[in-house]
């Protein structure tokens, strides 16, 4: 059996409303074909809901979605080429795993019986589970009946697999494995591929791109990197890692940036991002962008109370609060010999070449 050549995956202004209430709003999404992509959000953000339109499950109350510059409004799942798997993977638990993974080419008629029983055995030794084609899922662990789920979804041959939470119900060192294992398959069969998460670490170390929804609405559509350090906006910084916010105003002295916090001191930045201008601002400052002044910096520096010091592997990460009583995060490396203790005052300026975010207020 070829492997279908990854597909791609156009929604144009794809809008859903559940009787009043907005829940996806005019989202524009261009998916390459072989891509990995996340739709990452906060609960109730419209990730499901989206899922299920590109699934076919749901018909979108606006908006148009194309695979392969096709209109597929109105086709179902198997129409359109689309294979799901959900977070709770109900597989048939009186069949064997072997059963589980033909029938979707049982009920669709995809074969005689001699393919049927080829891709079953193709697509349990893809995922790893030949010695177990036998067994029933309660004799399974989690990872492996999510496996078989995989095979069931992906042994008809989908042109575009959707993932919803997959891995949700598993724990945190089964994940990884998955995750990797997710990604292997994914890039071995070329299938482009939609998984909802929430949990942002996932998303960034599994993606090509990350979309990001707040309340229905996109905001941003970009690789990990990017995500991460050149944020659209001040919900991105803070929904992606951690970030700082302090309100400040920005202006420009003898030709760089500087800002100015309302709690007092003075930042001076690299190069501003393109999201403000001079004025108010809201600056976002990752944890590992501090660095400690020194004793001549001081007056200029940001004061900060240490008010919990916490050794998370190799970092030190400082919990701090400024004197309006703001709390901000600081992190660098533990390998430095320095001590710090609750109630120490700490004096802080920007890393060098450190480009926190600036948005205007
Ligand atoms: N059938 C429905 N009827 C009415 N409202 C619904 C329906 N299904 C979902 N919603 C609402 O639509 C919004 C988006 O739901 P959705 O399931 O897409 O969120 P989600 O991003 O997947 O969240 P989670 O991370 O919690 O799974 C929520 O406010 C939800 O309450
Ligand atoms: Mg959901």
């Amino acid at each position: 059996m070829a492997v279908a050549a990854g597909a791609r995956l156009t929604l144009e202004d794809v809008g859903h409303q559940y009787g009043a209430a907005r829940v996806v709003d005019a989202v524009n999404l261009q998916i390459d074909p072989g891509e990995f992509v996340t739709l990452l959000g906060p609960s109730g953000c419209g990730k499901s809901t989206l899922l299920r339109i590109l699934a076919g499950l749901l018909q979108q109350t606006a908006g148009k979605v194309s695979i392969d510059g096709q209109d597929v409004s109105g086709l179902s799942p198997a129409d359109r080429g689309v294979g799901i798997v959900f977070q709770n993977y109900a597989l048939f638990p009186h069949m064997s795993v072997e059963d589980n993974v033909a029938y979707g080419l049982q009920a669709q008629r995809l074969g005689d019986r001699k393919f049927i029983r080829d891709t079953v055995q193709r697509m349990l030794s893809t995922v790893r589970l030949d010695e177990m084609a036998k067994r029933f899922p309660r004799e399974l662990s989690g990872g492996q009946q999510q496996r078989v789920a995989l095979a069931r979804t992906l042994a008809v041959n989908p042109r575009i697999l959707l993932l919803d939470e997959p891995l949700g119900a598993l724990d945190k060192n089964l994940r990884l494995d998955m995750q990797i294992e997710i990604r292997r398959l994914q890039r071995e069969l070329n299938i482009t591929t939609i998984m909802v998460t929430h949990d942002q670490e996932e998303a960034l170390s599994m993606s090509d791109r990350v979309a990001l929804l707040n309340a229905g609405k996109l905001e941003q559509f970009d690789t990990p990197t990017k995500i991460y350090d050149q944020p659209n906006s001040a919900f991105v910084a803070t929904f992606v890692g951690t970030a700082n916010l302090l309100d400040a105003q920005l202006m420009q002295q003898e030709g760089h940036f500087i800002a100015q916090p309302s709690v007092g001191g003075v930042l001076t930045l690299s190069s501003p991002s393109p999201h403000a201008n001079v004025g108010s601002i809201v600056l976002a400052i990752r944890p590992e962008q501090w660095a400690l002044a020194s004793e001549a910096e001081r007056p200029n520096a940001l004061e900060a109370k240490v008010q919990l010091v916490m050794p998370l592997g190799p970092s030190l990460v400082i919990d701090l609060l400024l004197r309006d009583g703001t709390s901000i995060k600081l992190a660098m490396p533990r390998t430095q010999e320095l001590m710090f203790e609750h109630g120490m005052m700490l004096y802080l300026k920007l890393r060098e070449g450190a480009r926190p975010s600036v948005f205007s207020a």
